[in-house]
């Protein structure tokens, strides 16, 4: 089993950071073998360019990938289980994650399969996703106003999607007042293993 982290916060003082070092900390404890795809620290790139767009949006498949993006299909290849840790912000991931999915789902590859031609490989069949988010509001309140149905709709049921075969959504909630939850969160992230291996 080896785990990806796709993890995405621009600070080290952040919440978020905090559950990634207890993550870290689990999977080591468990065995489990990973590695992290650090976004902000990386710099990936996220803006889809004006070549890339040709490529993806015209359907040019004799355009090249680029290099970066080929990194992380190289990483979703070595991978059992795909980890998205990312805070909540206006009811979504960070642009930059968002970004990710734009550039490394590349067609060929994550989607439009029946376009061509294949001039590179097809995205493999992830055995697990699971999606943990931090968030300021409650998960009552966001279960109530219909947030978290739509979070889960898109992250689980668009950008996972059929390329995962078993989906959980974790929404570490509440961080506004962070002293009612940490623990809760902590004991939730202690049990991470179940989830991997479910
Ligand atoms: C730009 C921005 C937008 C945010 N939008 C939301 C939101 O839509 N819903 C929510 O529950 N919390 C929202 N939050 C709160 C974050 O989810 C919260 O800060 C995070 O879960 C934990 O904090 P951290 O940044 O220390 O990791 C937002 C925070 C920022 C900075």
């Amino acid at each position: 089993m080896r785990v990806l982290i796709i993890y995405c916060h621009p600070s080290k003082k952040s919440y978020t950071y905090e559950v990634l070092q207890q993550l870290k900390t689990t999977l080591k404890n468990e065995q489990i073998d990973f590695e992290v795809s650090d976004l902000y620290a990386m710099r990936f790139k996220t803006d889809m360019s004006e070549a890339e767009y040709e490529r993806e949006g015209l359907v040019n498949l004799d355009l090249p990938i680029p290099g970066d993006v080929m990194k992380e299909h190289q990483k979703i290849a070595n991978a059992d289980c795909i980890i998205f840790l990312y805070p909540v912000w206006w009811s979504d991931c960070p642009a930059k994650l968002k970004g990710w999915f734009d550039r490394v789902y590349s067609v060929g590859y994550a989607y439009g399969h029946n376009k061509s031609i294949h001039t590179i490989e097809s995205m493999k069949t992830i055995s697990k996703g699971i999606v943990i988010c931090t968030a300021g509001h409650s998960n009552a309140f966001l279960n109530e106003i219909g947030i978290a149905k739509s979070m889960r709709t898109v992250m689980l049921d668009d950008r996972l999607g059929k390329r995962f075969k078993n989906k959980d959504m974790i929404i570490l909630g509440g961080t506004i007042n962070i002293d009612n939850v940490r623990t809760v969160h902590a004991e939730t992230i202690n049990k991470i293993g179940n989830y991997i291996k479910e």
